[in-house]
């Protein structure tokens, strides 16, 4: 899916940090999203980045040096400043945050920063003591006072050891940022969405609980697209281990019961929702407050039904669009056509487990769509982010 960042101008501003080779990653990515990426890296960042490396990924020739001369008689800062449709410094140093604070343009990128008037976008990287300081921390308050944006660092095992936050946001979360920048005048705009993603989890006693494999990674992806094509969305998620995604209004469930009640509080005002979730269809039927000691014998545990949040939401369909998945592992289009039927849905996304490649856990899925009327598209193995913006190709369709 290239369309919303195809042709657009990025100017990448790399300054001396070892996140500097997440930049790499970053420009492949976007550059196979056909943007235009010029780069500027400070003296500092060459220590940890050949410049050839920058040159070889985005096709152009990398900046450093202020009074190199260009070869079309340009000057570069200004021509740089003035080609960018957005402007990105990655990884973002205490130095740098501070010296665009202080207005200080010494160098190739602070001048270039000075002259444009693209939006600026900053993912600082760096020690958490550092992160931390309240010098930095004012420098960011006034950036963002001035319509500066923050990629915020992400907490985990520095390059120093230490631990705490100051890793740089992943590339992927970067180039969603870059695109739902691009992508405000989307498909979605003005629509209000619930995605559900993830698994339940059904208490036992304190410690244990009956749950399933299910990651959340279909959910998310579809919650992301959802929020890059101009939708307002709640994700409502399961325990799962992945970052919240950008924009999305992120709402934590555990339990089925959990999710059923916080979907209905928001029912009544979407206007599309996408059940992903895995939800488990039975409970303990009692959860004990402490933990269940063992015995000698064998341990029954009866279960009750948990309630089938799909079903309750196509009884009030109205005007909404519902879209369900199917999870099967035998009669995949029977057992899915039945559940479209049974739940009210415009339209189902059936998959296999049995299938390399889809379901549970991977970043690929294979599945088939099968609408009301019957008809049935099969979809090939594709990234489950690819296969999100289909999913909502066919929702917009409806909605059309
Ligand atoms: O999260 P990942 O690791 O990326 O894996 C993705 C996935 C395999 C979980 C996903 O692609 C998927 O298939 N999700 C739906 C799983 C499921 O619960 O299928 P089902 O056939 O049991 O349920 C049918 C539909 O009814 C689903 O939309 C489900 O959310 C919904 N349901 C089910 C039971 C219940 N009590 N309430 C529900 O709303």
């Amino acid at each position: 899916m290239n369309r919303v960042l195809k042709g657009k101008n990025i100017l990448i501003g790399v300054c001396g940090g070892i996140a500097a080779y997440k930049v790499c990653d970053l420009a492949s990515r976007l550059k196979k999203r056909d943007m235009n990426i010029d780069i500027i890296m400070t003296e500092a960042s060459a220590n940890f980045i050949n410049p050839l490396t920058f040159q070889s990924l985005t096709s152009n020739k990398v900046i450093m040096n202020m009074f190199e001369t260009s070869y079309d008689n340009e000057i570069q800062h200004i021509y740089l400043a003035k080609k960018a449709d957005i402007v990105l410094i990655a990884p973002a140093t205490a130095n740098i945050i501070g010296k665009i604070a202080a207005g200080i343009a010494d160098d190739m990128l602070t001048t270039t920063i000075m002259a444009t008037k693209a939006p600026i976008v900053i993912a600082p990287a760096m020690n958490s003591n550092m992160y931390e300081n309240s010098i930095l921390q004012e420098n960011i308050s006034k950036l963002k006072k001035r319509g500066y944006v923050f990629i915020e660092p992400v907490e985990g095992r520095l390059a120093c050891g230490d631990t705490g936050r100051g890793k740089m946001a992943e590339p992927v979360y970067i180039e969603n940022y870059i695109e739902s920048f691009f992508a405000a005048s989307a498909d979605l705009k003005g629509k209000k969405v619930i995605v559900t993603a993830g698994p339940t989890q059904e208490a036992i006693d304190p410690v244990r609980f009956i749950t399933n494999h299910s990651t959340g990674k279909m959910g998310y992806a579809i919650a992301q697209k959802a929020a890059l094509r101009g939708a307002y969305v709640d994700l409502i998620s399961g325990p799962t281990v992945l970052a919240p995604p950008l924009g999305v209004n992120t709402i934590n469930v555990i339990s089925a019961e959990e999710m059923y009640k916080k979907i209905m509080e928001l029912y009544d005002k979407a206007d599309i929702v996408i059940k992903g979730a895995a939800v488990a269809d039975y409970a303990p039927f009692n959860t004990t407050e402490q933990k269940i000691k063992k015995d000698e014998g064998n341990l029954t545990i009866e279960l009750k039904k948990n309630p089938d949040i799909l079903y309750e939401l196509g009884k009030n369909k109205e005007n909404k669009i519902l879209v369900g998945f199917a999870m099967e592992t035998q009669n995949l289009i029977e057992n899915a056509k039945e559940k479209v039927a049974k739940k009210n849905l415009d339209f189902i996304v059936a998959n296999d487990l049995k299938i390399e490649g889809a379901g549970f856990a991977t970043d690929t899925n294979i599945v088939k769509l099968i609408f009301k009327d019957g008809s049935i598209e099969s979809i090939p193995k594709m990234s489950k982010l690819d296969l999100a913006d289909i999913i909502l190709d066919r929702v917009v369709s409806i909605l059309n």
